[in-house]
């Protein structure tokens, strides 16, 4: 199991300041200083972060090793050197000369990015005194490793040490530090995860292996909204924004072709256009197989079975598939209507009009229940072209703008399959 070996002479690290030389302060005698975020000029970085990077706080940027954690941050780095100052680029993983060579595939200027080779948190400490950077990034804290403790770099205990002194750094030097940590693979042990709770901000970079894009995604952040998402995509030439990320999610939809439905989708504060299939076939023996990706496998369980109950539906004899194209995870209840209307039309081989889109809860009595966001949404639809959508009733009374869309609002689940399969 995971070692815990503490440091009992070197404990005071994980505090702030020196025991016995604190004094309470009153809260209104603190200067305010949130307004002072640098940006690296990346926009999809910066919102994610809340609005740039606030000065003294970590960052952790978790995600599967070759992701992209390293490019990105390049990247953000060379932007931030631009507009702000000297950058300090600390790597365990690769030499100067790699990332010379990386910094120069991404054509990005790196003058006055400092590049150190080193792994001992207390040469790294040292020489970030020394350089006094306006921003620094240790990649990897898988392998930096202090001196107080005998483990492997890697180990959890390691892991925690070394993230607690950048946090001391940090906070005292009030410059702000990017942790970057591999998600390994068996169970994030000594992984990220046992950083989440230290680091003011955590980002996660995921993305398919057959896939071009790459989404960043806030878990937590003391400084600005969590849930916010990020597109980038992996170019010849570094990462670059995807502007339209719904156009992306869209490329490639078969037309008329039953069991394709559009969702307008919200993560964080972005609209999101994203296309759910289904593939609903008769069971060749045995137990129906249901299988579930991108969305939680229990609310499609659920969702077919108020389609049984409600609509008078029968799939038990029935396979059924659903999928998220692209790849995408999307966990709102907004995704219901979706998930219900791709599973009719596919089982009832309706194909649904390729203008046409729906959001909406679905409750067991079958009603369909109203979702935040209900203008965001229209608004990105209608953006790309949409012509139709199929709503909550509840929303369809409160808009006050339709966007140049049809609107039907609908009531219970027998409404909506009327509405959108005709
Ligand atoms: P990297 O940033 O090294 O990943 P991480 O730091 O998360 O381990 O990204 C490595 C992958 O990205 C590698 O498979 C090559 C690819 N890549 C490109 O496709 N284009 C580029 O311009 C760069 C720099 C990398
Ligand atoms: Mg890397």
């Amino acid at each position: 199991m995971a070692e815990e070996k503490t440091v009992s002479a070197g404990r005071h690290v994980a505090s702030l300041n020196s025991p016995g030389k604190v004094e309470p302060v009153s809260l209104c005698s603190i200067e305010g200083a949130t307004e002072n975020r640098m940006l690296t000029g990346i926009k999809e970085f910066d919102r994610i972060l809340g609005g740039g990077i606030v000065p003294g706080s970590v960052i952790l940027v978790g995600g599967d090793p070759g992701i992209g954690k390293s490019t990105l941050l390049l990247q953000a780095f060379a932007g931030l050197s631009q507009k702000t100052g000297k950058m300090l680029y600390v790597s365990g993983e690769e030499s100067p000369r790699q990332i010379k060579m990386r910094a120069d595939r991404l054509s990005v200027s790196a003058d006055n990015i400092v590049l150190l080779p080193e792994t001992s948190i207390e040469g790294i400490l040292d020489a970030a005194i020394k350089i006094s950077p306006d921003a620094m990034v240790v990649d990897s804290i898988q392998t930096v490793f202090t001196q107080e403790l005998s483990s492997a770099p890697g180990s959890v205990g390691q892991v925690r040490e070394c993230a607690a002194k950048l946090m001391m750094f940090a906070k005292r030097s009030n410059i702000p530090v990017f942790i970057v940590g591999h998600v390994t693979k068996e169970g994030t042990i000594a992984g990220p995860r046992v950083l989440e709770h230290i680091v003011d901000t955590v980002l996660y970079f995921e993305g398919d292996r057959g896939h071009s894009y790459r989404i960043m995604r806030t878990i937590k952040n003391r400084f600005g909204s969590t849930n916010e998402i990020g597109i980038f995509e992996m170019s010849d030439s570094g990462l670059r924004e995807v502007d339209n990320p719904s156009e992306l999610f869209l490329s490639g939809r078969p037309r008329n072709v039953s069991g394709s439905t559009v969702v307008a989708s919200l993560e964080g504060t972005r609209p999101l256009m994203v296309e759910i299939q289904a593939l609903v076939s008769r069971t060749n023996f045995g137990i129906p197989r249901r299988t579930s990706i991108g969305v939680d496998f229990n609310r499609v369980n659920l969702l077919v079975a108020i389609l049984e109950k409600r609509a008078g539906m029968h799939l038990g004899g029935m396979d059924i598939f659903i999928n998220i194209v692209g790849g995408l995870k999307i966990v709102e209840p907004a995704v219901d209507l979706g998930i219900i209307a791709t599973i009719a039309s596919s089982a009832r081989d309706v194909p649904i009009g390729p203008k046409s889109f729906v959001f909406g809860e679905v409750g067991l009595s079958g009603e369909i229940r109203a979702v935040a966001q209900a203008n965001a949404r229209l608004k990105e639809a209608s953006k790309i072209g949409f012509e139709r959508a199929v709503i909550p009733v509840g929303n369809a009374e409160k808009i006050d703008n339709n966007y140049g869309l049809k609107i039907n609002g609908v009531k219970d689940i027998e409404e909506f399959l009327l509405s959108i399969l005709g």
